[in-house]
């Protein structure tokens, strides 16, 4: 969607995958002033999401209204709170009756909620798709609410939730800067997996302001080792997904943060060309993901997804030059960006040794003038 917003995709904290709709104005604020102090607004998280679970029950006056138990202040003092801390602050909707999990939602309501959450300060919304009859045309219930968020004059990001439609991708890109891709997430390595696979061959529908979302980080949550926290990280910031941290920061683990922070990877999902990546090799449980990346340069994520009776084996996986749209005999330094170390120079491919369920980042960078910015080899 063309409307400045989400130039590169979003990076922030949401509540929903560590307290679903139990939430107040308390953890919230507790929550912003650790997005500084640990450095995650610094590292690129700027925005704060309420998901489901911040209003009443009812409308009051035909307005949607914050819970008077949780958030005591109301939402413009909690938003201003939100952006004294350089932060920005974002809200959950829903498209059709009611929410998720039974609030108020916005369908026939969308002028008087858009303008609702322009004079609160909200600068986010994630919008949602339950409740909805069937009788109303998906498209057109996500288009009235871009209108409505334009009509605001206030910049948001506008963030779909369209679950549960066929191919989203094919007209969400001019109505929404983020689109679900997949199912909601869960922390484990199967439900990693399996949105990682429901995600090939959907580059080609994202670019700058309009992403492929496979749903919110589980790093930091549930029984995930750190390798795999790492895989879902990598693999989230290739496929250029929105980075919702979804862990409660208060209590987060340092290994856990550690993956989040991981600047060089941050840098990947940042860049400025924009070109999300995918999966361009698979062979039994070996995978390599890869993106073009600004000035030539080449994304390269080596991922082992080995899980055989318990045994957990160490592969050794190569990628090509010719794969990555490069010259056979280019020379080219290679980084690993978890490590933040060089690994050296390479002609032609590079090989990486890489543990069960870990993946390896590396950067390409080829030397001398051996560039090519528009490679897109899945299209
Ligand atoms: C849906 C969404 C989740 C979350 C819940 C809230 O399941 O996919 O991300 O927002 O609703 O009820």
């Amino acid at each position: 969607l063309e409307n400045g917003q989400a130039q590169t995709p979003q990076m922030g904290w949401n509540s929903w995958n560590s307290f679903g709709p139990k939430i107040d104005e308390d953890m919230i604020r507790a929550t912003a002033d650790l997005m500084v102090e640990l450095g995650l607004r610094d590292a690129g998280y700027v925005y704060l999401n309420l998901d489901d679970g911040w209003s009443e029950l009812e409308r009051d006056d035909g307005r949607l209204t914050a819970n008077k138990a949780a958030f005591p202040s109301g939402i413009p003092a909690l938003a201003g709170y939100v952006h004294s801390k350089g932060l920005k602050f974002g809200i959950y909707g829903d498209a059709g009756s009611h929410t998720c999990a039974g609030f108020p939602g916005s369908r026939g309501f969308e002028e008087v909620d858009a303008q609702t959450f322009a004079d609160w300060g909200v600068d986010y919304l994630k919008y949602d798709n339950c409740f909805a009859p069937a009788s109303d045309w998906v498209v057109d219930r996500y288009t009235a609410m871009r209108d409505a968020l334009n009509a605001t004059g206030r910049p948001i990001l506008y963030s779909m939730c369209e679950w549960g439609v066929a191919d989203p991708w094919l007209w969400a890109p001019e109505v929404g800067n983020s689109w679900r891709t997949t199912e909601d997430i869960q922390a484990n390595w199967e439900s990693i997996v399996k949105i990682l696979d429901g995600n090939h061959g959907l580059s080609r529908f994202a670019g700058q302001g309009g992403w492929n979302d496979a749903d919110m980080l589980e790093v930091g949550n549930g029984q995930l080792t750190v390798g795999e926290q790492r895989t879902h990280f990598a693999l989230w910031a290739l496929l250029k997904s929105p980075l919702l941290i979804g862990a409660d920061i208060r209590s987060i683990h340092p290994s856990s943060l550690e993956v989040l922070k991981a600047a060089e990877v941050i840098a990947i999902h940042q860049d400025e060309l924009g070109v999300a990546g995918d999966l361009i090799w698979q062979q039994g449980a070996n995978r390599v993901y890869a993106a073009p990346l600004a000035g030539g340069d080449r994304a390269v994520v080596l991922m082992n997804t080995h899980t055989t009776g318990g045994q957990y084996l160490t592969s050794n996986l190569t990628v090509t030059w010719r794969q990555l749209g490069l010259p056979h005999d280019a020379s080219a330094r290679v980084r690993d960006l978890f490590a933040e170390a060089d690994l050296g120079e390479a002609t032609g491919s590079v090989t990486a040794a890489v543990q069960a369920h870990d993946v390896r980042v590396l950067r390409i960078s080829p030397l001398g003038g051996q560039r090519s910015d528009d490679w897109r080899p899945w299209h």
